[in-house]
């Protein structure tokens, strides 16, 4: 671990721009990471901050298939759209950028062109699937075929969806190309491998010497080293990414997960080059502490692979931390973009303007750190309410408003202290470092329940101070009071940023602060100084009300119920019956003429059928989806033959015959046109 590093190149996850970001992302790493490196700046340390949208590799050209439009207009639309949600809810990059970009192909292409030329690469011809009729090779995930597990006639070369088993495309049951449906074939291809294998041990020294890596990264490297690593080709035939810059490689394009992260150096690079700086110091110098904001997803790609392609180019610094998150849930269930369970951010920003800070703060407090979490929209209410409004907001404004009440508004003198003022000042002085070494290490929950615990602070001070009795009786000691408790405010202004940047700049504005007040002040008491005229006034968090909730929850039900009545697949077919079975049912038409519950049943209705033949009753399963008024008088078809049974005491005399919609829905088969009763079905 570096200490006292003298700059930070932090960097998060370059998505994938092939659709919108969700809370899921922001929690598992864009929040984090936003956190660090605001907290970093504070303290007045050189940060470059880098990130932007990986716009290669399968994922990409799925999607453009999907919407029928071109891979460059996928990333185009959504590289703009998830920079926006980005800076609209206050992610702070240096630079938000694009692997498409003319920099990042040269960067990409020298650096495999170094590794080609130093002989890191192993050449080799394997066999890989090919698509005769489209005329090209597929990726696992456009080979289509039966899961040699479950039976899923739907399994991708790389994975079945159903049953979640691991495949490799050689092992699918009658596999199909998506792009053209044909049967592939298999073909060889020469493709550039890393060998990881003979590579292990230098990696398995550098993972090692960072043992103070959280366990869920350091345990998941550990898991991948004993497993034993194997050469992993870092060239593919495909047709969209970064050509392979060689004579003989056409056709071919740089493995996604080559060139993604080498675009956190050419993202420099642009970043540097707008700047007027010099993009090596944050690649190169050994002062430079490299931190990777990532998902759990992306450790293997983090902590070995990427590591192993730098160590082979020999010229750059490695991680010194990568702080992958686990994952985070939404009421109750895995997020998912197919399945359209997520709370997307372009959404929230719509639907709750001006809510970044409520989102910020529920997912720090809820982040997935050490194990998934959950978020739920109760929890995102009771949070704001009880925590935000209730401890956060209600100390600020009371000192605020007491201000305004007794003092005319400006920050009042302070006066002689007494021993209780001094121990809550003393304890005020230890927070901002507490919270510091918090972030520092990656302990973002810890840090922000340290800042609402600051908070709680200023609250006792004033329930134990009491200055709006206290200024009846002696207004000098309630000024003293008061002016501490607005130091309390102004402390939160600076120590709150990280997590809440659009609050604090409020809380700056209400409490009159002009300077650039930032961590190293952070602490004192005197911040704010004698005179100094407080802004306006306003609340800093509204009390959300449950109509605001129910329609997030209502839209996340209605996603779900899309989702059942997409996925509810038609049932198998029964096994075969001949003729004479058939002939066996006597299925004729009736008309219902009375109808009524039965008692203690919620399922059954007792009905009376006009078969004709002077009339029958049969019981039916049908009380939850029918009331006995509605049915009266409608024809229906029935099993006339089937033996009579008795349920809940009366005898049911034959079947009524309903169609079972979708999503479970009961519906009544009648004839298409008015039939006598008793007409027979054939
Ligand atoms: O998982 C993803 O969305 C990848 N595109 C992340 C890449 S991170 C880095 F390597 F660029
Ligand atoms: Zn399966």
């Amino acid at each position: 671990m570096l200490e006292n590093p003298q700059r930070y190149t932090v960097t998060a996850a370059l998505i994938y721009a092939n659709g919108p970001i969700h809370i899921g992302h922001i929690a598992g790493c864009y929040l984090p990471a936003d956190i660090y490196v605001r907290y970093l700046r504070s303290t007045g340390k050189d940060v470059a901050f880098i990130s932007g949208t990986d716009e290669h590799g399968v994922p990409i050209t799925i999607k453009a298939k999907k919407e029928g439009i071109t891979p460059q207009e996928v990333v185009d639309k959504y590289y703009v759209q998830i920079k926006q949600a980005f800076s609209d809810f206050g992610i702070s990059f240096d630079i938000y950028s694009r692997t498409s970009n003319q920099i990042h192909h040269e960067t990409s292409q020298e650096f495999f062109t170094k590794l080609y030329e130093n002989g890191d690469f192993d050449e080799e011809v394997t066999e890989q699937y090919y698509d005769e009729v489209a005329g090209q090779f597929l990726a696992d995930r456009y080979i289509v075929g039966t899961c040699p597990v479950c039976g899923n006639p739907n399994a991708y070369g790389d994975q079945c969806e159903r049953c979640g088993t691991a495949l490799s495309p050689t092992e699918l049951i009658e596999p199909h190309s998506m792009l053209s449906g044909s049967k592939p074939v298999l073909r060889s291809t020469k493709n550039w491998f890393l060998p990881l294998d003979r590579m292990q041990p230098k990696i398995e020294e550098y993972v090692n010497s960072h043992t103070e890596w959280k366990t869920n990264v350091f345990g998941q490297c550990q898991s991948w080293l004993k497993e034993g690593l194997r050469p992993r080709a870092m060239t593919r035939d495909l047709d969209w990414g970064i050509k392979v810059p060689l004579p003989d490689a056409d056709g071919k394009v740089l493995y996604v997960w080559f060139d993604a992260p080498i675009g956190y150096i050419s993202m420099t690079k642009e970043w540097a080059a707008e700047q007027g700086k010099d993009w090596e110091l944050y690649w190169r110098n050994e002062q430079t502490k490299l931190v990777h904001f990532i998902g759990k997803d992306n450790i293997v790609f983090h902590c070995i692979i990427f590591p192993a392609m730098l160590m082979a180019e020999g010229s750059f610094i490695l991680a010194d931390n990568v702080p992958a998150n686990e994952f985070m849930n939404l009421e109750g269930d895995k997020i998912s973009t197919s399945r359209n369970w997520a709370v997307w951010l372009h959404e929230y920003l719509e639907e709750l303007p001006g809510k970044q800070d409520v989102l910020r703060y529920v997912l720090a407090a809820n982040a997935p750190e050490t194990k998934d979490s959950e978020f739920t929209w109760k929890d995102f209410q009771t949070r704001n309410n009880a925590e935000l409004v209730g401890i956060f907001g209600n100390f600020v404004n009371r000192a605020v408003v007491l201000t305004q009440k007794f003092c005319e508004g400006k920050v009042p003198s302070i006066g002689e202290l007494t021993d209780y003022d001094k121990q809550v000042i003393d304890e005020l002085a230890q927070f901002p470092d507490r919270i510091g070494q918090s972030i520092g290490n990656y302990k973002f929950r810890e840090a922000l329940g340290l800042l609402m615990d600051l908070a709680r602070l200023g609250n006792k001070y004033l329930a134990e101070t009491e200055p709006w009795k206290v200024v009846k009786t002696d207004p000098l000691r309630a000024n003293t009071i008061l002016n501490i408790a607005l130091q309390i405010s102004a402390n939160l202004s600076i120590v709150c940023e990280p997590f809440l940047p659009f609050t604090s700049e409020k809380l700056r504005s209400q409490l009159g602060i002009t300077e650039l007040f930032n961590w190293t002040n952070a602490g004192r008491a005197d911040l704010l100084i004698e005179g100094t005229v407080l802004g306006k006034g306003e609340l800093l968090f509204a009390k959300i009300e449950d109509d605001e909730i129910n329609i997030q929850i209502q839209k996340l039900l209605n996603a779900k119920r899309m989702n059942e009545l997409e996925t509810k697949t038609v049932p198998e077919l029964r096994s075969e019956i001949t003729y004479d079975d058939f002939a066996k049912m006597d299925i004729r038409i009736g008309t219902i003429t009375e109808a009524e519950r039965v008692p203690k049943s919620d399922k059954l209705l007792k009905l009376k059928v006009d078969d004709g033949l002077g009339g029958r009753q049969i019981l039916s399963g049908i009380a939850k989806h029918f009331t006995p008024e509605e049915i009266i008088g409608k024809q229906v078809t029935f099993l006339a033959n089937l033996a009579p049974r008795k349920m809940m005491g009366f005898e049911s005399q034959g079947m009524i015959l309903m169609a079972e919609d979708r999503d479970g829905k009961l519906a009544l088969i009648a004839p298409g046109n008015a039939v006598w009763n008793g007409g027979t079905v054939s």
